[in-house]
């Protein structure tokens, strides 16, 4: 499968989001990447709720939420009503991680484990076959524009072969870090979807970025 970009408004200017979302909205990225981060499992504040009911009307584009928060499990059903369609939480922020997982798609959305670069593939070996996504965190969460973790490059080898052995068919995301240097070997190397906040929303060109980045 080719793999698809999945850029971030994290790095898009807050004050101008509608023409952030209209941007991606007429690109060939079918993904939204929409990181909501609560002060607490992460060092940084973002945004929730209110803000992604309010650019929901303006697109039509899948929104991928990466919850980077403590109990994300609170808050399933307000992030359906928002208008999610893929929730990710953090496999270090669930204590009850297959409940969460099942209230997720009892909720109507597909679910997502996201794994801190200091969590092992291996982690995910009893909850990948009830997922949808796995998001390998190639930075520490919490910030755009970091520079990429190559270890990450091992976890996808890992994470194919886990995949595999479990017969599992979660796509694999790769966040953090992502550019046209890397992105040609990431997708090479088994990531199906690629986040790019930085090297999308900063570039001269965010759509021509996209562009670039899907090729
Ligand atoms: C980081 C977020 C990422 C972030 C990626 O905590 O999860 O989605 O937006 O940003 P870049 O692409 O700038 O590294
Ligand atoms: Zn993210």
């Amino acid at each position: 499968m080719p793999h698809l970009v999945a850029p971030s408004l994290l790095s898009a200017d807050f004050a101008d989001l509608k023409s952030a979302v209209q941007l991606v909205d007429q690109s060939p990225a079918p993904w939204l990447h929409l990181d909501v981060m609560d002060g607490v499992f992460v060092p940084n504040i973002s945004f929730g709720l209110p803000v992604i009911k309010a650019i929901r009307p303006h697109t039509r584009k899948v929104f991928d939420v990466h919850l980077m928060i403590v109990a994300p499990e609170k808050f399933i059903d307000a992030f359906s009503d928002a208008g999610a369609d893929r929730l990710t939480v953090h496999y270090e922020a669930c204590t009850h991680l297959h409940r969460t997982v099942q209230a997720i798609r009892a909720a109507g959305m597909k679910p997502g484990v996201a794994i801190n670069p200091h969590t092992p593939v291996a982690a995910l070996a009893d909850i990948i076959t009830d997922i949808d996504l796995v998001c390998v965190m190639s930075v520490n969460p919490g910030f755009g524009g970091q520079k990429f973790i190559p270890h990450t490059y091992r976890k996808l080898a890992e994470l194919r072969a886990l995949r595999e052995e479990r017969g599992s068919s979660a796509l694999i995301e790769v966040d953090g870090g992502v550019g046209l240097e890397n992105a040609r070997e990431l997708a090479g190397s088994g990531a199906d979807v690629l986040v790019a906040g930085n090297s999308v929303f900063n570039a001269v060109d965010p759509a021509q970025a996209i562009r670039a980045l899907g090729a």
